[in-house]
C-alpha cells in the first residue's frame, strides 16, 4: 500500500467545510492507503494565538477527526509537535530550498499583505515544514485543498533538488483530490471559503438551535429580493449545500421550485437545516463522547506519535547519512 499523509491546523474548531472538503475524504482513503493524519500545531504558531487555548484546540481537532470516522486502528493519528523529526527535517530541507521560491508562494504573499507589521520567518518557512511533514514518512500521496497545491509543487521541487544533490532519498509526493470531494466550501456569506475566523462557518458540534439560526442568515441568490422573485440555484450557496445533505431526487425538486418561486429562501434554508442536523447528529454525539474522555484521546495520540516517530526516525537516519552528516553522538 502506498503511504499517505495529510494535516490540518488547529486554528479553529472544525466546521462543515473541513469535513466536506477534507476529513470526509480522509475517512474514505483509509482502506486504500497507509494513512497518517496529523494535527499540525507547529504550522498554527505562525499566526498570533493565545497559548491558553492552543492545547484545547489541538485536542478538539483530534477529537473531530475521530468523530468523523478517522479510525486509529487503521490510520496513524497524531500531533505534529510530538514528533521532533518534523522540525529537524525542516532544517535539512530548508538548505535545499530557494529563498525566491518561498517568497513567491501565494499564501506567503497573502498573509504578509494581511499582516504587514508581523511577517515572521515561520510564515516564510511554512511550506518547508509542510514538505518535512510529508517527506518524514516518504509519503507518496497527499490529499490537499486547492489552496495547498502550490505548496505541494514546491515540496516536489525540493525532493528533486535533494535527490539530485544527495542521491535518491525521497519519493515525489503527488497531490490527490479524491472523487466527489468538495474542493472549496464557501461560507454562509456565499463569498469566502468557509472559516471560523471569518464568522461564516457552521462548526461540526454546533447546537441545533445555532445551526438553524446560522443557516437562516445565510446568503442566497442576491438578485432574489422578494419572495415571489424566481431564484437561480446555480449561484446560490444554500443550494450547493443541499447537494451535500439532501437526497438527490429532492435536490432536483428544490432547483425547480426555486426557479419557479414556488419555494422561498426561508423554507429552503429550513429544509437544509433539518437535513444538515441529521447528518451532523452522529458526529456531534461521537465528538462529545470522545472529547469527554481526555485520557483516552491522549492515549490514542500518544500511540500515534510513537508509531509516526519510528517511521520518521528511519527517514532521518537515511537523510542525515545521504547528506554526509556524521552519525556520531548516536550509539549504534
Ligand atoms: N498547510 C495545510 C493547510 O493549511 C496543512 C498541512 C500542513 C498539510 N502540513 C501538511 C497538508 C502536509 C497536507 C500535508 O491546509
Amino acid at each position: 500500500m502506498e503511504r499517505l499523509f495529510s494535516g490540518m491546523q488547529p486554528t479553529q474548531d472544525a466546521h462543515i467545510g473541513n469535513w466536506l472538503g477534507a476529513i470526509r475524504n480522509w475517512v474514505a482513503l483509509q482502506d486504500r492507503y497507509e494513512c497518517l493524519y496529523c494535527v499540525v500545531d507547529l504550522h498554527a504558531l505562525t499566526a498570533p494565538y493565545d497559548p491558553r487555548v492552543m492545547r484545547e484546540r489541538v485536542l478538539n481537532l483530534a477529537a473531530a477527526f475521530l468523530a468523523c470516522g478517522v479510525d486509529p486502528a487503521k490510520s496513524t493519528v497524531f500531533v505534529q509537535s510530538a514528533v521532533p523529526e518534523h522540525t529537524e527535517l525542516t532544517w535539512l530541507l530548508a538548505c535545499q530550498t530557494g529563498l525566491g521560491a518561498l517568497e513567491r508562494m501565494t499564501q506567503f504573499k497573502d498573509k504578509s499583505d494581511q499582516n504587514a507589521d508581523n511577517i515572521n520567518a515561520g510564515l516564510l518557512f511554512y511550506p518547508v515544514l509542510m514538505a518535512a511533514d510529508i517527506l518524514a514518512y516518504r509519503a507518496q500521496v497527499v490529499p490537499v485543498g486547492e489552496d495547498q497545491v502550490q505548496h505541494l509543487e514546491l515540496a516536489r521541487e525540493i525532493v528533486r533538488k535533494f535527490n539530485r544533490a544527495f542521491g535518491d532519498t525521497f519519493p515525489e509526493p503527488r497531490p490527490i483530490v479524491p472523487e466527489g470531494s468538495a474542493k472549496r466550501i464557501l461560507g454562509l456569506d456565499g463569498n469566502a471559503k468557509m472559516s471560523k475566523s471569518k464568522g461564516n462557518a457552521i462548526a461540526l458540534v454546533e447546537e441545533p438551535a445555532t445551526v438553524r439560526k446560522l443557516l437562516a442568515s445565510a446568503y442566497t441568490d442576491p438578485e432574489r429580493k422578494r419572495r415571489t422573485d424566481p431564484g437561480r440555484p446555480e449561484v446560490c450557496n444554500v443550494f450547493t449545500l443541499h447537494g451535500f445533505f439532501t437526497a438527490p431526487s429532492r435536490v432536483e425538486g428544490i432547483a425547480g421550485d426555486c426557479r419557479s418561486a414556488a419555494l422561498g429562501c426561508v423554507d429552503c434554508k429550513k429544509e437544509l437545516a433539518e437535513n444538515l442536523l441529521v447528518a451532523l447528529e452522529p458526529i456531534r454525539r461521537r465528538y462529545l463522547e470522545v472529547r469527554a474522555d481526555e485520557e483516552g484521546l491522549r492515549a490514542v495520540l500518544a500511540a500515534g506519535a510513537e508509531r509516526a516517530r519510528a517511521l520518521a526516525r528511519e527517514t532521518l537516519v537515511l537523510a542525515r547519512r545521504n547528506m554526509g552528516l556524521v552519525e556520531g553522538g548516536r550509539r549504534a
